[in-house]
C-alpha cells in the first residue's frame, strides 16, 4: 500500500477516538477503512450500559459504508488503547474479523494495527483469520 495513503489513515483512525463513546472501559478505539471506490469511512467503539449492545470502531466504520452502499474494501487501519495512548497494536476482535469476512477477500484485504506514523504492523485477513468462515462457504 502506498506510504501516503497508510499515514492518512492513520491519521484518521488517532483523530476519531475523540468520538469514542467509552465511560465503562475507557479503552479508546478508532478506525478508518478504505473502500475499493477510493473513499475512506470512520469508526469509534461505542459502548452501551447493558455491554452486549457495544459497537467496536471498526464495526463502526464498517456499517458506515455498508449503509451507504459499498460493499468492497481494500484495507482497514486500526489504533486503540486505555484512555486513547497508544502503547500496543490493537487487534480487531473475533466479530469484527467476522464482519471483515462477509465483506472482503482474505487473501487481500489488508488491517493496519499502528500506534503511530511510524509505527504499524499490516497483517492481511486470511492471516489473522484463518480458516474463515464466510458467504463463498454458502455459494
Ligand atoms: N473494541 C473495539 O472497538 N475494537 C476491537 O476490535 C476490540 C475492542 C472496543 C470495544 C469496547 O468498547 C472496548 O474496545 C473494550 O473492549
Amino acid at each position: 500500500m502506498d506510504k501516503k495513503r497508510i499515514e492518512e489513515m492513520i491519521d484518521l483512525a488517532i483523530g476519531q477516538m475523540e468520538f469514542s463513546y467509552v465511560p465503562y472501559s475507557h479503552f479508546r478505539v478508532g478506525a478508518a477503512l478504505l473502500g475499493k471506490n477510493g473513499k475512506l469511512y470512520t469508526g469509534c467503539n461505542i459502548e452501551n450500559a447493558a455491554y452486549t449492545p457495544t459497537n467496536c470502531a471498526e464495526r463502526t466504520a464498517f456499517f458506515k459504508a455498508v449503509s451507504e452502499g459499498v460493499r468492497e474494501f481494500d484495507a482497514i487501519c486500526v489504533v486503540g488503547g486505555k484512555e486513547g495512548i497508544l502503547t500496543e497494536y490493537a487487534a480487531p476482535c473475533g466479530v469484527c474479523r467476522q464482519v471483515m469476512m462477509e465483506f472482503c477477500d482474505p487473501d487481500t484485504f489488508q488491517i493496519i494495527m499502528a500506534k503511530s506514523r511510524q509505527e504499524y504492523e499490516i497483517y492481511t485477513l486470511k492471516d489473522i483469520l484463518p480458516r474463515g468462515f464466510g458467504p463463498a462457504n454458502l455459494a
